[in-house]
């Protein structure tokens, strides 16, 4: 059984795909992590946005076991995560390693953007997790104060609808529901309500 888990930004998708990932006893793929991990290193190497080839060298290079999901979640990543999947030639190099990861024997859950309509269109289940972007950025603002970082609500909901735009306004994989998905949009759920209509839907589909 593959599971599809799609959405925007802190719309508690990882939570619910970690969480159905436990449930069923299935792998689980975080995708948003492989991006995060380009755009990091880019950072790190001073390498221009715009330099598609060596973009693209640090996504063939990268090592699926090797990535530190506690560094990669760290503020600026995101934004730097965000560039470099705009890049057709990152998303190519990245994508025989999700898709291996999603037809793997048994199944697995991955989440991100484009796994329902791109990696995995065969998914059983798929949903698309989704909340308004004034919810969106309370929950990663309180994310954010709890890792001690030192931001502003406003600055926060800015950088969700910043990066809103670009992963839905880019023409390589842009962030769209599935034809088939389901919808959760869980804006006035609490994280346990959200995972009870996540099980639910999940259960219905499969
Ligand atoms: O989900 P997360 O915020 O960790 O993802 C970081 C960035 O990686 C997103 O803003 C998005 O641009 C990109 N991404 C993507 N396709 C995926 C997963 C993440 O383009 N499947």
């Amino acid at each position: 059984m593959i599971i599809a888990i799609d959405g925007p930004a802190a719309s508690g998708k990882g939570t619910i795909a970690r969480r159905l990932a436990a449930h069923y006893g299935l792998p689980h793929l975080d995708t948003g992590l492989l991006y995060r991990a380009v755009g990091a290193k880019a950072l790190e190497n001073n390498v221009d946005f715009d330099d598609t080839a060596a973009l693209a060298g640090i996504a063939a290079a990268l090592d699926l076991a090797a990535l530190d999901a506690e560094a990669l979640k760290a503020g600026p990543v995101g934004e730097a995560a965000s560039k470099v999947a705009a890049v057709p030639e990152v998303r190519a190099k990245l994508l025989k390693l999700q898709q291996d990861f999603a037809h793997q024997p048994g199944g697995a859950v991955l989440d991100g953007r484009d796994i329902g309509t791109v990696i995995a269109p065969d998914a059983e289940v798929k949903l698309f997790v989704t909340a308004t972007p004034e919810a969106r950025a309370e929950r990663r603002f309180n994310e954010l104060l709890k890792r001690g970082e030192e931001v502003t609500p406003a600055a926060v909901l800015e950088d969700i609808r910043r990066r809103d735009a670009r992963d839905s306004g880019r023409s390589s994989a842009p962030l769209v529901q599935a034809p088939d998905a389901q919808v959760l949009d869980n804006t006035g759920l609490d994280v346990e309500g959200s995972w009870q209509a996540a099980l639910a839907l999940a259960e219905r589909a499969r």
